[in-house]
């Protein structure tokens, strides 16, 4: 993805300084500029009035997403351009991107002073002396951290969700486990195509109740259950015509021990994830992902 724009020396130059636009725009998602501005421009003045942002700091800031392609100007002063109101506005709530935002906030230290720490044996989070909870601790730790998070998985994963639901074949199928299913946005999908399946959603105990709030405003809260456990050690339930695994990314041997316990004979189980051909390079999401967690 990235080294489609690195035609010359100045793209890897941009790139490499390319933390600071990141940034630029975490902040204006974070700070909701983007829905600030949906109704019409807003002078410079009134934009850092409402942040209390020094102003000739908050002028450049505007700029910076300009130059991004994001804002715009007009007589009246910054307006939402037309990329950003069909790529941010239009296509998640104001409230996932906030999300995704504060995900890509907190990983940031990863990468600060990398050169100097990227030989530590262990964690170079612990050599920063910073902290970067396990997933897992942290939603156990904090459940509307965990209701947030789902919520912002639930919105964006609908459009695959509804894509798995479509290419399914579930004749024969009645129980399904939706393994580390987060709010269940692909059982009630599927549950929407098959009238006589009934799912269970296996996570982490706040995400289920997370994912049981949403599940409960749907006319499809009957045939939906929520399964509080750790995927990677607790026991699975059992008597399952297919268990479904979508871009959960935990794939282990003990794991995939435990699915086939919990299948009835002659079910399936299916995994949903962007895998690499052989010889071919990883995305880069996959890429980042890895990168991210080997530095923990
Ligand atoms: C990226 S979300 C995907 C959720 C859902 N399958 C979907 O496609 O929207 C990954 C899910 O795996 C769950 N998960 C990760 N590790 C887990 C574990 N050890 N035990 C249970 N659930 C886990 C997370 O809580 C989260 O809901």
């Amino acid at each position: 993805m990235y080294n489609c724009c690195m035609k010359e020396a100045q793209d890897v130059l941009t790139l490499l300084r390319a933390y600071l636009p990141s940034a630029a725009l975490g902040a204006a998602l974070e700070l909701g500029l983007f829905w600030k501005l949906v109704e019409g421009p807003l002078p410079a003045e009134v934009l850092a009035r409402e942040w209390n942002i020094p102003p000739r700091r908050c002028h450049i800031w505007l700029e910076m997403l300009v130059s991004l392609d994001l804002l715009e100007h007009q007589p009246e002063g910054y307006a939402l351009s037309r990329r950003a109101r069909r790529e941010i506005v239009e296509t998640y709530s104001q409230d996932a991107w906030e999300t995704l935002a504060l995900e890509a906030r907190e990983r940031y230290p990863a990468g600060e002073d990398l050169a100097l720490h990227l030989g530590t044996p262990g964690s170079v989070w612990d050599a920063k002396g910073r902290r970067l909870l396990d997933y897992v601790d942290q939603m156990a730790a904090e459940p509307a951290r965990a209701r947030r998070f789902v919520r912002m998985w639930h919105e964006v994963r609908e459009p695959l969700a509804e894509e798995v639901a479509q290419l399914l074949d579930l004749r024969g199928v009645e129980r399904v486990m939706d393994l580390g299913g987060g709010s269940g946005v692909v059982s009630l999908a599927l549950l929407r195509t098959s009238a006589g399946l009934s799912a269970v959603v296996v996570d982490i105990e706040n995400v289920c109740a997370a994912g049981r709030e949403i599940a409960g405003r749907t006319p499809l809260r009957d045939r939906i259950a929520y399964h509080p456990a750790d995927i990677l050690h607790d026991e699975l339930p059992g008597g399952f015509d297919l268990v479904i695994e979508c871009k959960v990314g935990v794939y282990e041997q003990g794991l995939f021990q435990r699915v086939a316990r919990a299948l009835n004979d002659g079910g399936r189980f299916v995994l949903v994830d962007e895998l690499t051909p052989e010889g071919q390079a990883p995305p880069i999401d996959h890429l980042r992902y890895a990168f991210h967690n080997s530095l923990r």
